[in-house]
């Protein structure tokens, strides 16, 4: 077991990471000592053996335990589902020294941050992510979000959770696409921040495909590390944390133009990487090579990087809807591995002759 505290001034929390920790959640978690019950919101489609060992685990830590369980994956990021859930705290009478608990993936997460730090003005909360992607990534840092079928994550806040158990053992039921997409958020670090773990990957992927229980739990150590440092120094994402929207730009886009329903989050991210790359080489910002190194390691991982892109046009209007359009799309790309810059000058012709290069109609 390992632990990464991060460190937001009047809000540090711990992410523990490591196999059995929801069960011995009453050694991980900080005390809530006016809370009587913990509500744990629960993706439905791991409820039936996840459910059971983090029950147990906050009922010794003093807590009366009520499920509230939600669609599984991505479709429970709605406005519909956020207010079901209001209700269903409402007609318990749940009160503001209660606990939410997130068990699921990162849109479980997603979707719970935002219903605790909405609900009677905010909650505390706690994540219990149970995929690669969110222990890598979604569960840390405090954003909480919905989608709106105009874009992804445009309704949402910025809330830390109290603590974060990153419990690896429910990695081992993950399906493969749904590792490879957290793979994907691992690959983002390795080529924005953590060059160590570039060349760990690029030397040899086998281990983690393997999903050695040794081995992820320091990659997911690794990543949180990286995050952190990376969220404690602009939590509300306005500079440096900007770095970790690699490959965002364009996956966000292509998850709306697939309205939440095609690729993955990490599927998406993955293109978006490959892309990002294209258009730096395209600048003379990066050296060419950089975009077959892109693809070469997301391949290596499993991930597809040449699939089909939707039409230029409809792309380059869904950028138009993203949360870092500022008069126009900010990019985050690379002069090289681990030097990543944010720009905003990149226009719709540049945009469009890197997608056509990637097989995109106009
Ligand atoms: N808040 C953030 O900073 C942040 C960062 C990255 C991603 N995200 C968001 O996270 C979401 C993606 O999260 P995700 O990739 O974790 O997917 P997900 O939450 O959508 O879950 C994907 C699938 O995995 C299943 N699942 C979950 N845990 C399982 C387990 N242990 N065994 C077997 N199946 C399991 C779920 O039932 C679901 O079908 C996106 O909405 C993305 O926008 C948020
Ligand atoms: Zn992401």
């Amino acid at each position: 077991m390992v632990r990464v505290t991060v460190p937001i001034p009047g809000r540090s929390y711990d992410v523990v990471v490591g196999a059995g920790v929801l069960g011995e959640a009453a050694l991980h978690l900080p005390g809530f000592p006016k809370a009587e019950r913990a509500f744990v919101v629960a993706d439905q489609g791991i409820v039936d053996r996840w459910f059971g060992t983090l029950a147990t685990g906050l009922t010794a830590a003093g807590l009366d335990v009520v499920l509230l369980t939600v669609p599984s994956g991505e479709m429970a990021k709605t406005l519909q589902v956020y207010g079901t859930l209001l209700h269903q705290l409402a007609i318990q009478e749940a009160h503001r020294d209660d606990v939410i608990v997130a068990l699921g993936g990162g849109s479980t997460g997603d979707l719970a941050g935002f219903v605790a730090s909405t609900y009677m003005r905010g909650l505390p909360f706690v994540q219990a992510p149970t995929t690669l992607l969110a222990q890598v990534d979604a569960a840390v840092g405090g954003k909480t979000a919905v989608n709106l079928p105009e874009g992804k994550n445009l309704v949402g806040t910025f809330a830390q959770p109290r603590a974060v158990l990153a419990d690896t053992e429910p990695l081992a039921s993950l399906d493969e696409r749904d590792f490879r997409s957290g793979l994907a958020e691992v690959a983002k670090y390795a080529l924005t921040l953590d060059a160590e773990l570039l060349d760990t990957l690029e030397s040899d992927p086998a281990p983690v495909l393997a999903r050695d229980p040794a081995v992820l739990e320091s990659l997911v150590f690794r990543c949180v590390t990286a995050k952190a440092g990376t969220v404690a120094a602009d939590e509300l994402d306005t500079g440096g944390r900007l770095v970790l929207n690699y490959g965002h730009t364009l996956g966000h886009a292509l998850e709306r133009l697939e309205a939440f329903a095609g690729r993955t989050h990490g599927e998406a991210v993955a293109i978006g990487m490959v892309f990002a790359a294209r258009l730096a080489e395209r600048r003379g910002m990066a050296a060419a090579g950089l975009a077959a190194r892109t693809g070469r390691l997301l391949a290596s991982l499993g991930l597809e990087v040449h699939s089909a892109l939707p039409p230029a046009d409809e792309v380059l209007s869904a950028f138009r809807m993203d949360k870092k359009f500022h008069g126009g799309v900010r990019f985050v790309l690379l002069r090289a591995v681990g030097e990543p810059v944010v720009v905003d000058d990149v226009s719709d012709d540049e945009l469009r002759a890197a997608m056509l290069e990637m097989g995109a109609s106009a």
